[in-house]
């Protein structure tokens, strides 16, 4: 069968990102333009900052991600940009550069949701995974328990009621004063601490789950106690968001009676999350390769094969879904 060569566009956030699949599942390259430094001393992402930034950015990583592949444009099959969840006018950036792009070169669009890349990040790392699996998707904009039932069937059986757990993450880290993006700062400082603060769990019946009652009781510790030992209040706020995310985990086991867990979205780089989860018995633990954690367009480019495959195709008139479900 003819190799197919898939070109991933991701523009959702702060990283302009450009990358070439082979076959949904052999990166030929995967470049990532991160703004990071620019927002950083904003405390956060600044939407209007971050569009300009990927129209700057988008036409050079993308002749970067074809010269690391060694081809041209003519030699993609189909052209994948990430058209939502995220930023409404980050996602036009590289949603408008593909439709250009799709139609100058006469090859077909597909339009990827953003969550689906996240758990494409996994067939990138692991060849032999295949659904149907249990996907814990926790990234900066959402947190879900997703029963994978095959490439493009998805069912969601439990999501946050509030924060995402990787916006509880940068809201903490802010709080105690360590900058943005948080998530990889309390993972380093909480390394240096133990988790010896207790701290509030919110459970509910089903496997929702909610983050805004433990980032709260965290903010009201540090400015009530301002000399308490901040890794000790990290490496505390670490365990219990681990134990509330693998409570649902466990009961979406029991429920759907599968034993294959992977891992997916930013906060799946956070070193004690992917430890509790390896420590999980009688069960099949993936998670991406930590490159592959955070955005990034290798993901976009393999969730977009999937769906060429399946028979998607997007036409010009597809526009930037803010809050695309699965
Ligand atoms: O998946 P992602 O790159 O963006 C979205 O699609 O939302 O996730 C970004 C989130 C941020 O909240 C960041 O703080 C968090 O992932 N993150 C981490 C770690 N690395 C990134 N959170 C905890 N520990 C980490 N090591």
């Amino acid at each position: 069968m003819k190799d197919i060569l898939t070109l991933g566009i991701e523009s959702s956030c702060d990283e302009t990102a450009v990358a070439v699949i082979k076959n949904g599942r052999e990166i030929l390259s995967n470049v990532i333009d991160t703004q990071i430094p620019i927002h950083e001393k904003y405390g956060g992402v600044v939407p209007e900052i971050a569009s300009r930034n990927h129209i700057e950015a988008i036409s050079r990583v993308t002749k970067k991600a074809l010269e690391d592949a060694g081809i041209t444009f003519n030699e993609l099959d189909v052209v994948t940009p990430t058209y939502g969840p995220g930023l409404v006018g980050a996602l036009l950036v590289g949603l408008s550069y593909a439709k250009a792009l799709s139609f100058a070169i006469n090859k077909p669009l597909v339009g990827v949701n953003h969550i689906e890349g996240h758990i494409a990040a996994n067939y990138l790392t692991y060849s032999e995974l295949k659904p149907p699996f249990l996907c814990v998707m926790m990234s900066g904009g959402n947190t879900q328990i997703v029963h994978v039932k095959d490439y493009c069937e998805f069912e969601v059986l439990g999501k946050t009621r509030d924060d995402a757990i990787g916006e509880a993450f940068d809201k903490v880290a802010r709080v105690v004063d360590l900058g943005y993006p948080g998530g990889p700062k309390i993972d380093k400082l909480a390394q240096k601490g133990k988790p010896t603060i207790e701290l509030p769990k919110t459970h509910f019946e089903n496997l929702d789950f909610s983050f805004s009652g433990i980032k709260t009781a965290v903010i009201n510790l540090h400015h009530k106690t301002p000399d308490i030992n901040r890794a000790d209040l990290c490496a505390s706020f670490q365990k219990v968001v681990t134990e509330i995310l693998i409570e649902n985990v466990e009961k979406a086991m029991k429920m759907t009676n599968i034993k294959t867990v992977v891992l997916a979205g930013g906060v799946s780089a956070n070193t004690y999350i992917r430890k509790s989860f390896l420590d999980l018995k009688d069960t099949k633990v993936y998670m991406p390769d930590l490159k592959l954690c955070t955005d990034n367009a290798a993901m976009t480019g393999s969730a977009g094969y999937y769906n060429y495959m399946a028979g998607k195709r997007s036409d010009l008139s597809l526009n930037a879904i803010p809050n695309l479900q699965l």
